[in-house]
């Protein structure tokens, strides 16, 4: 299909391309000197002494869970309105996800008191999730499972370069932070993720368990380190390569203007839309000005009017996405009281995220302004 706007679009500018082909050229494709470099590089972005380059965000959550401690029989509490990689981290453990609610109709994103709420003796951790490029409160959450002895694990594959209310970096005041760079990510490689932290022990844990559990990898060897290895545990593989690595080394120090980009046309967005009767804005200017802008999504009044919304939108060419909240998903839902995820259930039913990228102008969002508008009257 090809769209009149689509949800998202990226730039693949020459420099990528170099660096990517210098890569091929080096005859070195495997995890080695790249890879290192971008974590190093990522590490410098994020402020954090750790990180640890793998194959996807969902790799990045299974490393964190395990890592983490996450066994069979354990609890790991998760929002209801995510996507599912965030769920099945905890599930490829053995242990159970309980689904947690939003704070509601000015924030999707998880709320702290029903995380407290969920708290029981086989809790384990708590993956807070960053959704569409704002930060969750991870400070708030960070007493809480201080005081209950949880992990904090983030899920920032929506929020690179996002700023919790406190101002620091999302993925930052967890124990782990997990980015992804799917293809339709702020920094987007095609497939890859990171994990990061400030913790020595899990930093050396998830490297490990990222290739297998040897105690030595391929690049080691190559350069003559070691000449053979051990195997310490059942570990995987979830290595980056460098032609990936080589790519995200290239567009890193283009992720800032592009968030100052996505930022505008969203203040765009909400200028136009703000005090139409049929159209909720979600979070405030504080949360604009922190977030990094993964998507841009508004409230509708009903499940119907979003549904006919969007198919009138998709009509015209105008690519929009919602996501089903985890308990209306055939694997996850059924197993908890609906009543207590209302606020989530709620929003994922109303919700509608509008095309936004940084190659977007301003006449391409007052394009699509327009249409909603027109379909709303
Ligand atoms: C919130 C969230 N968590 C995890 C993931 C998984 O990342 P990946 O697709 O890189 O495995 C995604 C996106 O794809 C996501 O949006």
């Amino acid at each position: 299909m090809s769209w009149a706007m689509p949800l998202t679009d990226i730039r693949i500018t020459d420099e990528d391309v170099e660096a990517v082909l210098e890569c091929l050229r080096s005859g070195w494709l495997t995890m080695g000197p790249r890879v290192q470099a971008f974590e190093q590089r990522f590490a410098e972005y994020v402020g954090i002494e750790h990180a640890i380059a793998v194959s996807s965000g969902t790799a990045a959550l299974h490393l964190a869970a395990l890592a983490g401690g996450v066994e069979r029989g354990d609890e790991v509490i998760v929002p209801n309105l995510s996507f599912v990689a965030s769920a099945a981290a905890v599930r490829y453990c053995q242990a159970t996800p309980i689904l947690c609610d939003s704070v509601g109709a000015t924030d999707l994103n998880l709320d702290p008191d029903d995380v407290r709420r969920r708290v029981t003796e086989r809790t384990r951790a708590v993956i807070a999730v960053h959704m569409m490029g704002y930060a969750a409160d991870v400070e708030r959450l960070r007493t809480l499972c201080d005081e209950h002895d949880l992990r904090l694990i983030e899920d920032v594959a929506q929020a690179i370069g996002a700023r919790t209310e406190r101002g620091r970096m999302t993925g930052t005041v967890g124990d782990i932070g997990c980015f992804s760079f799917f293809s339709k990510k702020q920094l987007c490689v095609g497939e890859g993720g990171m994990v990061v932290t400030p913790d020595a022990d899990l930093a050396t844990r998830v490297r490990l368990l990222r290739s297998h559990a040897m105690s030595s990898v391929t690049w080691e060897r190559h350069q003559g380190y070691a000449e053979t290895y051990d195997v310490v545990d059942i570990g995987f593989n979830f290595r980056l390569d460098e032609p990936r690595a080589a790519l995200g080394l290239s567009r890193i120090a283009r992720v800032d203007g592009d968030i100052a980009t996505r930022r505008r046309l969203v203040r765009r967005y909400r200028d136009a839309l703000r005090g139409h009767p049929a159209i909720e804005l979600l979070w405030d200017e504080g949360a604009v000005t922190r977030s990094s802008h993964f998507a841009f999504p508004v409230l509708l009044p009903n499940r119907e009017t979003r549904d006919r919304v969007r198919a009138e939108l998709n009509g015209v060419g105008i690519q929009t996405t919602a996501y089903p909240e985890l308990g209306e998903l055939s694997e996850y839902g059924g197993a908890q009281n609906e009543q207590t995820l209302a606020r989530s259930r709620d929003l994922a039913g109303r919700h509608c995220v509008l095309p936004l990228s940084a190659l977007m102008t301003e006449a391409d969002v007052d394009m699509v302004v327009a249409a909603l508008c027109d379909v709303l009257e």
